[in-house]
C-alpha cells in the first residue's frame, strides 16, 4: 500500500497486518534500544495545518524510531500565511526529497485529494481531515482494545460491544471507528444528542441512540468519549455547556453504571468536566494514555507499510 488516506483503503486483511505489525513495533519500543533501520534514507514530511499534540509527536517519533529523516511542517509558520496552495506546497516539499507527506488539514477530502491529483509522487498518510476521517487514530484505538482484551491471537474484534459517545456529527474519529470496527466484527452503538448526530450511521451498521443511560444498560465492553469539537460548530447545538454535560458527561454517576470489565477510551484532547469527569479519564479502567502509547507502534506500523518493501 502507498496511501492511507481512509479506513476504506484497507482491506480487513490489510488492517489486521497492521495491527500485527503494531505488536511488533510495541515490542522494539519496549526494548533499551528502540531503533530500526527500516526507513533509513527515507524523508517524512509531517505537514500540519491544523493543531496537535499526539498525531504529530507520534509520527515524528514513529519516523526516527525508523530511521527517516523528518521534517516538521506547520502552516501557520509557513508560507502558507502569505497564500500558497496546498499544490505548491506539497510540490516544494517533495523537491526537498519527501517520500511522504503526513497531512492535517481542516478540509475534509484534502488527504485524498493530495493522493489522488498527481501532484506528487510521495505516499500520503491522512493524520486527519476535517470532519471526514483520523485513520491511524482507529487503527490505534483497535489496537487498544485488542491489547485490553488479549484479543491479539484472535482473527477480529467479534463479540465486542463498542460505544461512541458525544460530538459524532464534527468527528473523524467516530467515522473511522464505525468503518474500522465494523470490518473487524465488532458491534458499535453510537450515542449522541439528535443534533450532533449525522444521518446515514445506521447504513454503515450501527445502532444509535439519543439516550447515554440506556446505552450504558446495554453493557458495552468499551465506552468510547469524543471531545465536542467546537471549533467546527457554527450554530448552537445545545443549549450550554452545563445542559451538554448533564446529559453526555461520562460523569461519576454514568461512570457507576460502566461494567467492572469495560474500558473506557477519549482520542484526547480531553475536556475534563464536560465530555469527562476527572473520575472517569482517571479511572483505572480508563485507557486514554494507552491510545496514546499504541499509537506511536501503529504510526511506525502505517509508515512501514507505505514506505518499506522490506519484512519487518
Ligand atoms: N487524537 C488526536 O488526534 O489528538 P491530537 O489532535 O493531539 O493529535
Amino acid at each position: 500500500m502507498k496511501h492511507l488516506t481512509s479506513i476504506n483503503d484497507l482491506s480487513k486483511d490489510q488492517a489486521i497486518q497492521i495491527l500485527e505489525s503494531a505488536d511488533s513495533m510495541g515490542a522494539v519500543n519496549a526494548r533499551e534500544i528502540k531503533k530500526l533501520p527500516t526507513l533509513r534514507g527515507k524523508t517524512i514530511v509531517n505537514l500540519f495545518y491544523e493543531n496537535s499534540t499526539r498525531t504529530r509527536i507520534s509520527f515524528e517519533l514513529a519516523a526516527k524510531r525508523l530511521s527517516a529523516d523528518v521534517i516538521n511542517f506547520a502552516a501557520a509558520t509557513s508560507s502558507v500565511s502569505k497564500g500558497e496552495s496546498l499544490k505548491d506546497t506539497a510540490q516544494t516539499l517533495e523537491a526537498l526529497g519527501a517520500d511522504a507527506i503526513v497531512i492535517r488539514h481542516p478540509m475534509s477530502g484534502s488527504a485524498h485529494q493530495l493522493a489522488t491529483r498527481g501532484w506528487v509522487d510521495a505516499s500520503i498518510i491522512n493524520a486527519g481531515d476535517g470532519s471526514h476521517e483520523h485513520p491511524t487514530q482507529a487503527l490505534l484505538d483497535a489496537c487498544t482494545i485488542r491489547q485490553s482484551f488479549k484479543l491479539e491471537d484472535s482473527a477480529d474484534l467479534s463479540g465486542m460491544k463498542v460505544l461512541i459517545v458525544g460530538d459524532i456529527l464534527h468527528s473523524r474519529v467516530a467515522r473511522s471507528n464505525l468503518l474500522l470496527l465494523k470490518k473487524l466484527g465488532a458491534e458499535v452503538e453510537i450515542a449522541a444528542p439528535a443534533t450532533l448526530m449525522p444521518e446515514g450511521l445506521d447504513r454503515l451498521g450501527a445502532k444509535l441512540s439519543n439516550n447515554f443511560e440506556e446505552s450504558l444498560e446495554r453493557k458495552p465492553n468499551v465506552v468510547m468519549m469524543l471531545r465536542v469539537q467546537r471549533e467546527r460548530m457554527n450554530g448552537s447545538y445545545f443549549p450550554s455547556s452545563r445542559e451538554y454535560a448533564q446529559s453526555w458527561s461520562l460523569s461519576g454517576k454514568r461512570l457507576a453504571m460502566v461494567q467492572k470489565d469495560s474500558i473506557i477510551m477519549h482520542p484526547g484532547p480531553m475536556n475534563r468536566g464536560f465530555e469527562i469527569s476527572s473520575a472517569a479519564a482517571d479511572d483505572p479502567r480508563s485507557r486514554i494514555l494507552d491510545q496514546v502509547r499504541n499509537g506511536l507502534s501503529v504510526r511506525m506500523a502505517v509508515l512501514h507499510m507505505c514506505l518499506s518493501t522490506g519484512e519487518l
